[in-house]
């Protein structure tokens, strides 16, 4: 009898020290205890009604409380936010592979049909895999970049010619770069640009009408996202909302389709200014366009990452299926990484070596990402930099500009891409002898 008790005491002690052992190890156990650091919320909504919308803003703030990894529970959902460049590193590269997935907002798989995009869809479908490889290998191509050249160069002389006629008043700076991004991408897509056809002057308008308001649904505090069971009502209309735009979208692209097939392509010699091939020698403006990434990084959280295992980071464990953002606006104030960081001073991206080689836009290094970082980083880079330095080098050569009020105002207001409150809005003068140069 009592050898039988000796026995069970025996497999009740084998058993705790099995239970404690596999507590230690086992991330799903141990991760309750080793979440990152975070505020409290109210029972079932979080912190959610504590949240700033300006979350980048809220994001910083906490992090100088709980320290550059913490977690807030908002509705149903665990977030968890990164604000230094060494976990930066971790998450975005070391571990790029569990990180590499998303969780994409109810109104970011309306827009994209279950998320059959780049953007949102998974790491490791070949969907995904076969799209970014199309981008990345075919549509951006540096043979296909060299070729589609005059686009840009066509598309910015259209836009000078504008501001040319609308000398003496106020121009909306983000329009017309928006305008002519889309007609440049357009033109390299199908061929022709959006306000080239008389027929399709306002549908330039139309676009830039309905990607601003995807772009705002896609950035908005919707409580379907926070609690997925709610999903279904759609309380706020969101999703609702996408739908009705996502219609509009395909309006325009049946339109534009038809009018292709119509229409038969002509195109018209244009003569150059500022060329792309000059923009290798623009160093400092190089430096402008890193330094203004660098203050106001155009997407501050980067785009959600959702990890697809749970996982060790800075000794605390990231639960598989936390939605984390790295909140690169922090990490490119840092003063631990940037001397005087809120200082706007191109000149830091020229003191090293020889130039601006140091930092790029390949997210290597982790003080600087303004394009993301690892497997998932912008495939875009290469057109995205090419358009916006020959756009503002073409600008900045044409044109003097001054603003209306002598001074303008540069706070931003968050969204998936940052937006800043008072768009900027500059009235050009002539700076070259002639017109038509
Ligand atoms: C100034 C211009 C641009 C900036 C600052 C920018 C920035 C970014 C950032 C920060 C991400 C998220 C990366 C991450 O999660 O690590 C991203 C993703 C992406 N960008 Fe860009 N981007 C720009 C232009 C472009 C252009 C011109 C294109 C296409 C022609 C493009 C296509 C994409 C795509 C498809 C993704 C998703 C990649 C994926 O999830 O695999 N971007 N971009």
């Amino acid at each position: 009898m009592i050898s039988h008790i000796q026995w069970s005491w025996d497999y009740v002690l084998l058993f705790t020290c099995s239970i404690i052992t596999f507590a230690i190890y086992c991330p799903k156990f141990s991760s309750k205890a080793r979440l990152p650091p975070g505020p409290r919320g109210l029972p079932l909504l979080g912190y959610l009604p504590f949240l700033d919308p300006n979350l980048h803003h809220g994001y910083t703030k906490l992090a100088q409380r709980y320290g550059p990894i913490f977690k807030l529970k908002l509705g149903s959902k665990t977030h968890i936010v990164v604000g230094s460049s060494d976990l930066a590193k971790v998450v975005l590269r070391e571990q790029d592979e569990i990180f590499a997935n998303r969780d994409p907002p109810i109104a970011g798989t309306v827009i994209t049909y279950g998320g059959q995009d780049i953007v949102w869809s998974d790491n490791n479908n070949s969907l995904w895999r076969n799209m970014r490889k199309v981008l990345a290998f075919e549509v951006l191509s540096n043979k296909n970049l060299e070729a589609s050249s005059t686009f840009r160069r066509g598309g910015v002389r259209k836009t000078i010619k504008h501001v040319y006629e609308t000398m003496g008043t106020e121009v909306d700076i983000g329009g017309i770069a928006f305008m002519t991004s889309l007609n440049v991408i357009t033109n390299m897509v199908w061929g022709k640009s959006l306000v080239e056809d008389v027929k399709s002057t306002n549908l330039g308008l139309e676009f830039r009408e309905v990607i601003t308001k995807i772009v705002e649904l896609l950035g908005a505090v919707n409580v379907s996202d926070f609690f997925p069971v709610l999903s279904r009502f759609d309380l706020q209309g969101v999703g609702q909302e996408m739908k009705r735009q996502s219609k509009i979208l395909d309006a325009i692209f049946e339109r534009i389709i038809k009018e292709r097939i119509a229409i038969k392509r002509d195109e018209a010699g244009l003569n150059n200014i500022v060329e792309e091939s000059h923009l290798s020698n623009l160093r400092y403006l190089d430096a402008v366009v890193k330094e203004t990434f660098r203050l106001h990084p155009p997407l501050p959280l980067l785009i959600v990452r959702c990890p697809s295992e749970s996982c060790n980071v800075a000794g605390y464990t990231v639960p598989k299926g936390a939605n984390v953002y790295v909140n690169v606006w922090a990490i490119h104030r840092d003063p631990q990484y940037w001397e005087n960081p809120l200082e706007f001073n191109p000149n830091r991206f020229l003191s090293v070596d020889d130039g601006t080689t140091k930092f790029d836009y390949n997210g290597y290094n982790p003080n600087f990402i303004p394009f993301g970082s690892g497997r998932r980083r912008c495939p875009g880079v290469p057109l995205g930099e090419k358009m916006l330095v020959f756009f503002l080098a073409s600008m900045l050569h044409s044109f003097d500009w001054t603003l209306p009020n002598g001074e303008h105002e540069l706070s931003d207001k968050f969204g998936i891409v940052l937006k800043k409150n008072t768009p900027l809005l500059a009235i050009a003068s002539q700076r070259l002898p002639d017109k038509n140069l």
